[in-house]
């Protein structure tokens, strides 16, 4: 499979260059990287639900991922109040691109006009037809996932797909984030859980998470572990642990006030 990918570890040939092609609109100012690269092993011997053999852990909640995504990602992003022409979303993790269909699915039951940008980080590229296979699993974003899925199949990393202008920078997050100089409005910070993928949430990637951040824009994320919080708030995020998703007792949701603010962690929230 050919896929624009990050690979200075080791995986191929890197050629990163500022695409100047894009509109200011899209402002999509990042690295590319060009590699060819294995597609990502995926367990389904637990059913509708991918599990990653890397990782060890599902990709999403086994009770029901669409609506987790809509809980966690895009209601701890107030999204449906915030959700706008010219929105930039940002993702640590594409997976199986579940987010992106939720977000879209919002959009076009919002009346919303316009366009919104969405950039997502993957290292482990999934193949097309294991996306397909997990999205079966919700029919009401069928279409979206055909759509979707025709770009993936064809290889393409920078599409258009109804409103949003998608872009998957194929690429260890903690490679091309320090890159990258994005405008962020909301992160769905979504890696895996922090004890299979540590790595997903390090400080140094936290403080390149709140650097592609805009004053105000937020985060939200899954879980709810204590030093993912603490790293959270030392990267300059205000975080709160609320109620989470399913079986899972919290999830966090968080702002970043600016360069040169420090952040804080609350159990609550504020009401
Ligand atoms: C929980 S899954 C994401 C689920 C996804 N958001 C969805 O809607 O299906 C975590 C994703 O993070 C990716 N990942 C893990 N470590 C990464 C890294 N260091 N950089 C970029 N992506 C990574 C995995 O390959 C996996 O696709």
């Amino acid at each position: 499979m050919s896929q624009n990918c990050g690979s200075r570890y080791g995986q191929g040939t890197v050629l990163p260059w500022q695409d100047r092609r894009q509109g200011a609109r899209q402002a999509q100012n990042f690295p590319v990287f060009t590699v060819e690269m294995p597609a990502e092993r995926v367990d389904w011997s637990a059913g509708s639900v991918p599990r990653s053999v890397r990782f060890g852990d599902t990709y999403y909640s086994t009770d029901n991922g669409l609506a987790e995504s809509r809980m966690v990602f895009l209601c701890g992003n107030r999204l449906g109040v915030r959700l706008q022409d010219g929105f930039h979303v940002g993702e640590l993790g594409f997976g199986t691109g579940l987010n992106l269909l939720a977000c879209l699915d919002l959009w076009n039951t919002s009346r919303c006009s316009g366009q919104f940008n969405f950039t997502s980080f993957e290292a482990y590229p999934m193949r097309w037809r294991d996306m397909q296979r997990a999205h079966a699993a919700f029919p009401e974003v069928s279409s979206l996932s055909a759509q979707l899925t025709d770009h993936i199949r064809r290889g393409e990393s920078r599409f258009r797909l109804g409103a949003a202008n998608v872009a998957i920078v194929y690429a260890d997050a903690r490679i091309a984030l320090p890159e990258c100089r994005l405008d962020i409005d909301a992160w769905f910070l979504d890696g895996f859980s922090p004890r299979c993928n540590p790595q997903m949430w390090e400080l140094a990637l936290l403080r390149e998470v709140a650097r592609n951040t805009r004053a105000g824009g937020t985060i939200a994320t899954f879980t709810a572990a204590g030093w993912v919080r603490r790293n959270l708030a030392l990267a300059g995020f205000k975080v709160v642990r609320q109620a989470g998703f399913g079986s899972k007792r919290h999830m966090v949701v968080g702002h970043y006030e600016g360069a040169g603010t420090s952040g804080s962690i609350r159990t609550e929230p504020s009401g």
